[in-house]
């Protein structure tokens, strides 16, 4: 698994300093508030058992799943509900917490989908930022970190739904996916 890996961008230390950094933060904002975070399966779910732990106020969690890539590592555009939410949104402040911001189609297709649901606020963390890949207007409220236009990997990011137990952020080398 390690010799598909071009480089390191993230290490072990520097994503626990990122998610402890963005859990006090969080923790601030959401003071008094009603906070629930909700988990986009499966690319989220290392980030999200992390940064739970690093927020300190009283908050809830739920998970939703949607598929937009297949094996591939373009999006396709289309995103598809895998699986819905359990709890009524009403009165919820939400906490979207995704692994990557990429084209942006998934979290703005998930954002509507959400806000009709009627909560009292949205916003959007993200562990990663590709920016440079935007086709929709979308910006995330909590970045962890951008990073360049390669396709990356571990601590819960995937290609072909591998290397999600890798315990940093690596560049996947282009022959793992080239010629596909
Ligand atoms: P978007 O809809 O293009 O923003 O895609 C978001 C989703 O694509 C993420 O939740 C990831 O599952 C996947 N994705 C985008 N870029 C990468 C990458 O570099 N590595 C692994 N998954 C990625
Ligand atoms: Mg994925």
């Amino acid at each position: 698994m390690q010799n598909d890996i071009e480089k390191i961008l993230l290490d072990e230390k520097t994503l626990s300093s990122i998610v402890n950094e963005m859990g006090a933060k969080i923790s601030a904002d959401y003071q008094g508030r009603n906070l629930l975070m909700i988990s986009v399966l499966k690319g989220s779910v290392v980030f999200m058992a992390d940064l739970m732990r690093a927020v300190t106020i009283p908050c809830r969690i739920d998970f939703m799943a949607v598929s937009s890539y297949g094996s591939g590592i373009k999006t396709s555009g289309v995103v598809k509900i895998v699986k819905d939410l359990d709890i009524n949104l009403e009165g919820y402040d939400l906490l979207i917490v995704e692994d990557i911001l990429d084209s942006g189609k998934t979290l703005h297709y998930i954002r509507e989908l959400l806000a009709a649901r009627n909560p009292k606020s949205i916003r959007i963390c993200t562990l990663l930022d590709k920016p440079e890949r935007r086709q929709v207007e979308l910006e995330a409220d909590y970045v962890g970190a951008r990073v360049p236009d390669e396709f990356v990997v571990g601590y819960g990011l995937d290609y072909d739904e591998k290397y999600r137990n890798l315990p940093y952020v690596g560049v996947l080398k282009p022959c793992v996916y080239e010629g596909k």
